[in-house]
C-alpha cells in the first residue's frame, strides 16, 4: 500500500475575493501535494473555508443578504480561482458543511463533559478582523498586535478551554520536537511570547453574535470561530468516526498557514487535541508574507493583487513559478511588477523556453528522423550528465524541507549549464561536417535527455509546462516522466521524429510590459469587485449567479472598457434628427466630438458646462455621417435620458471607475 502523506492549508475567510497572498499558500501546498504524488505517496490535500464569525456577519448585514448567501458567492469565486491555479485539492471543507457542524458540536460537548470547558465571564478587548481576543497588557497602542487594526471592549458571558492546563505538555512539546514547528525561529517566538510568561484560558464562545455552530447544551453562544476553524483538519477526515480516512490520514504530515496564525496552530491546536486524546499533527509551517513595498498586502491599504489578472496576462504556470521561486519559503518577500516581469522573461522565456525551443528546433532540422543511435560522446559531456544524475536528489533534499525556491534554483542552474553546453558544443558548427554526425548527434541527445529529467522535476511547480515540453521532444511514453525514471540518465529514445514547436514561454518586451502591468493592476483590485448583486446599500437580500438571465462578465472584461470625465465645450442638433445631439466635449485637452440620442430629454443649450460621463475606448462610429467618437452615459426613465455626472466638479480627463 502507499504510504499516506497529509497536508493543509488555512481555511480561508470568505470574506472578500481572494488576492495573491492567499493563492501563495495554496500553490505552495500545491506543489508540495503534486511532488508527494509523484513520488508514489498516497496524498490527501485538504483545503476550504473559514465561514462563520463576527466579520462575515458584518458583511452579509452590510449587503443586506444571509450570511450564508454571502459566503456561497464567495465561495463558488475561490474554488473557481483553485481551478484556474491548478490547485489539486482532494477535498473542500467548508465549516458550513452539516458533518463539520455537527462534529464541533461534538468536540465541544465533550469537551465541557470532560471539564476542559467551563463557564464564566470575559471581559477584555476582541480584534474582528483576526477573530482574535487579547488582553489589555498584549496590545501594542491600543491595537490588535498581530494586525494594528482597532480593537472592541468585550464583556459578556462565555465559555473557556483550560488552555493553561496545557502550558506545561506544550512547552514539552516544543522541547522535544524541534521539527514541530518550521523554521525554528517560530518556535522561539511562540515560547518566548506565549508560552514561557504563562497561558490563560481562552475565552471559546461568543454571545453577541448569531453566525456560528451553536453551543449543545447553551444555544445563547456559538462556538469561538478558532475553535471551529481548527478542528477542520480532523473533521474533514470523518472525525468523530476515527476509522477510514481518519485512521489512513491522521496525524497530518504539514499544517501550512502563514506567519500569523502560527500561534493558534502551535498553541491553540494542540491543547485541543491533547484534550480530546487524539496524537497531534507532525509539523506546523509558518510561512512568510507576500509583501509591497509599503508593508503587507490588505484590502484596506487597497494595494492587494488580482491573481486572476495575472494568470490571465501571463499564463498560471507563469504566475506558480514566480510565488514559488522568488521568495525562501518561510521568509517575507516583496511583490514587485518589475520582479514578476524579469522572471518570467529571464527565467522562463530565456532560460527554460530557449533551451527546449533550441534543442527541438536542432533536432528537428539536423534528424529530421529522429536522433540515430549511433553516437559518439565527448569531453564536455560529463560535467552535464553527472550533475542531471545528481539532480532529483538535490531537488528532493530542497523538497523534504519545503524549500520550493531553493530546489527551483537547483533545476535551474542545470538549465543554465545546458544553455552553455550548447554554446560550448556549437552543434551549428558541427552540422557543416559529416564525420561529425555523431557527435552532433550525442550533443542534442544529452540536451534532450536533461530537458526531460527537468521536465519531471517541474511538474510540482509548474504542472501545464512539462507536457508542452513532452509534445516538443516527442515524449509520450509515460514511463519516461515519472519520478524514478528522472534518475536514469539515457531513457529519451533514438528515432524520435519531432513536429513543429510553439515556443514555451514568448520573450516579452520588459518595458512595456510592466507600464502595462502597472496601468492593468491600478484598475483591477479585487475588493472592488464583488459577486453579490446590487449595490452594498440597496437593500436587495439577494445573491445570484447572474443578474435576470444576463451573463455576468469577468471583472477583467469590465477595465477593458475606459471611461473619463468630460466636460461639454459647445452643443447643436443633428440636422434633420429629432433625436440626436453632437457635442463638443473636453477630455482633459483632447477635445472629442460625440453625437447622442438625447435631443428629447436635453436641448442643446442645456449642454455646456455639464460634466458628463464618457466612454472613451468605444470605436469611432459615423451617425448621420457625422464621426462619433464616444458614449455619453444616461440613466433610462420613463420620462426620458438623465446623464451621468459626477458629484462635485472634476478636472476633465478625470478617469472613471
Ligand atoms: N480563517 C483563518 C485561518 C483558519 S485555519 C484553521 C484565516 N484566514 S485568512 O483568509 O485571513 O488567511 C489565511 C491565510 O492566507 C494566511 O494564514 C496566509 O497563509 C495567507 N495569506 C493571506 N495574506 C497573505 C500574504 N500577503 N502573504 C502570504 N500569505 C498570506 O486566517
Amino acid at each position: 500500500m502507499k504510504p499516506a502523506y497529509y497536508i493543509t492549508t488555512p481555511i480561508y475567510y470568505p470574506s472578500d475575493k481572494l488576492h495573491i497572498g492567499h493563492a501563495y499558500t495554496t500553490v505552495a501546498a500545491d506543489a508540495m501535494a503534486r511532488y508527494k504524488r509523484l513520488k508514489g505517496f498516497d496524498v490527501m490535500f485538504l483545503t476550504g473555508t473559514d465561514e462563520h464569525g463576527q466579520k462575515i456577519q458584518r458583511k452579509a448585514e452590510e449587503r443586506g443578504v444571509t450570511p450564508k448567501q454571502y459566503v456561497d458567492s464567495i465561495v463558488s469565486g475561490i474554488k473557481d480561482l483553485w481551478s484556474l491555479l491548478d490547485i489539486s485539492y482532494d477535498r473542500f471543507i467548508r465549516t458550513t458543511d452539516p458533518e463539520h457542524v455537527a462534529a464541533i458540536q461534538y468536540i465541544f460537548q465533550t469537551l465541557y463533559d470532560q471539564g476542559d470547558i467551563y463557564k464564566s465571564e470575559y471581559e477584555g478587548w476582541y480584534c474582528t478582523p483576526c477573530e482574535s481576543f487579547w488582553t489589555e497588557s498584549q496590545l501594542v497602542g491600543g491595537n490588535c498586535p498581530d494586525c494594528g487594526r482597532p480593537v472592541e471592549k468585550t464583556r459578556e458571558e462565555s465559555y473557556f478551554f483550560r488552555l493553561s492546563r496545557y502550558q506545561q505538555a506544550l512547552i514539552d512539546l516544543f522541547e522535544q520536537n524541534p521539527d514541530f514547528i518550521q523554521p525554528p525561529s517560530r518556535a522561539n517566538e511562540m515560547l518566548n511570547n506565549f508560552l514561557r510568561p504563562g497561558l490563560e484560558d481562552l475565552a471559546v464562545s461568543r454571545m453577541t453574535f448569531n453566525w456560528g455552530v451553536p453551543v449543545p447544551f447553551d444555544p445563547k453562544h456559538v462556538v469561538y470561530v478558532w475553535v471551529d476553524a481548527l478542528s477542520n483538519y480532523i473533521t474533514a477526515l470523518g472525525y468523530p468516526d476515527i476509522s477510514g480516512d481518519f485512521a489512513r490520514y491522521w496525524p497530518a504530515d504539514v499544517h501550512l498557514v502563514g506567519k500569523e496564525i502560527v500561534r493558534f496552530h502551535t498553541i491553540v491546536w494542540p491543547a485541543m487535541l491533547m484534550a480530546l486524546k487524539i496524537k497531534l499533527p507532525r509539523q506546523v509551517y509558518g510561512h512568510g508574507w507576500l509583501l509591497f513595498k509599503d508593508g503587507k498586502m490588505s484590502k484596506s491599504k487597497g494595494n492587494v493583487i488580482d491573481p486572476v489578472v495575472l494568470c490571465n496576462k501571463y499564463g498560471v504556470d507563469a504566475i506558480r513559478y514566480f510565488l514559488l521561486r522568488e521568495i525562501p519559503f518561510g521568509s517575507d518577500g516583496i511583490f514587485t511588477n518589475e520582479a514578476l516581469i524579469s522572471r518570467i522573461n529571464s527565467d522562463l522565456a530565456n532560460d527554460l523556453g530557449n533551451l527546449v525551443s533550441r534543442t527541438a528546433a536542432m533536432i528537428s532540422k539536423y534528424f529530421p528522423d529522429g536522433l540515430p543511435v549511433k553516437r559518439c560522446a565527448g569531453l564536455l559531456d560529463e560535467d552535464l550528465i553527472s550533475s542531471c544524475k545528481a539532480l532529483p536528489e538535490t531537488v528532493e533534499a530542497a523538497m523534504e524541507k519545503m524549500q520550493f525556491s531553493q530546489a527551483l534554483a537547483d533545476i535551474w542552474r542545470i538549465i543554465g549549464r545546458s544553455n552553455k553546453y550548447i554554446d560550448d558544443t556549437a552543434p551549428w558548427v558541427l552540422a557543416r561536417d559529416p564525420e561529425q554526425t555523431p557527435r552532433l548527434a550525442a550533443v542534442l541527445y544529452n540536451l534532450a535527455e536533461v530537458i526531460r529529467v527537468v521536465s519531471i522535476l517541474l511538474q510540482p511547480y509548474m504542472p501545464a509546462t512539462p507536457g508542452k515540453i513532452w509534445r516538443a521532444l516527442g515524449i509520450d511514453d509515460p514511463a519516461l516522466t515519472t519520478w524514478s525514471s528522472a534518475g536514469v540518465f539515457g531513457l529519451y529514445r533514438p528515432g524520435t521524429r519531432l513536429g513543429k514547436s510553439e515556443p514555451i514561454f514568448p520573450r516579452i518586451d520588459i518595458k512595456k510590459e510592466i507600464a502595462e502591468l502597472d496601468a492593468l493592476l491600478a484598475t483591477a483590485q479585487p475588493e472592488s469587485v464583488t459577486a453579490v448583486s446590487g449595490p452594498a446599500d440597496s437593500g436587495k437580500a439577494a445573491v445570484q449567479p447572474d443578474i435576470a438571465g444576463v451573463a455576468l462578465i469577468e471583472f477583467t472584461d469590465f477595465v477593458k472598457v475606459k471611461m473619463s470625465v468630460g466636460q461639454v465645450l459647445s452643443c447643436e442638433k443633428v440636422q434633420g434628427s429629432d433625436k440626436l445631439l453632437c457635442s463638443q466635449v473636453d477630455l482633459g485637452g483632447e477635445i472629442r466630438q460625440i453625437v447622442s440620442g438625447i435631443a428629447q430629454s436635453y436641448q442643446p443649450d442645456d449642454m455646456p458646462g455639464r460634466q458628463v460621463v464618457v466612454v472613451t475606448n468605444l470605436k469611432t462610429r459615423k451617425i448621420r455621417g457625422m464621426d462619433s467618437k464616444g458614449m455619453l452615459l444616461c440613466a433610462t426613465t420613463p420620462d426620458g435620458y438623465r446623464l451621468l455626472t459626477v458629484e462635485r466638479q472634476v478636472p476633465p480627463g478625470s478617469e472613471v471607475g
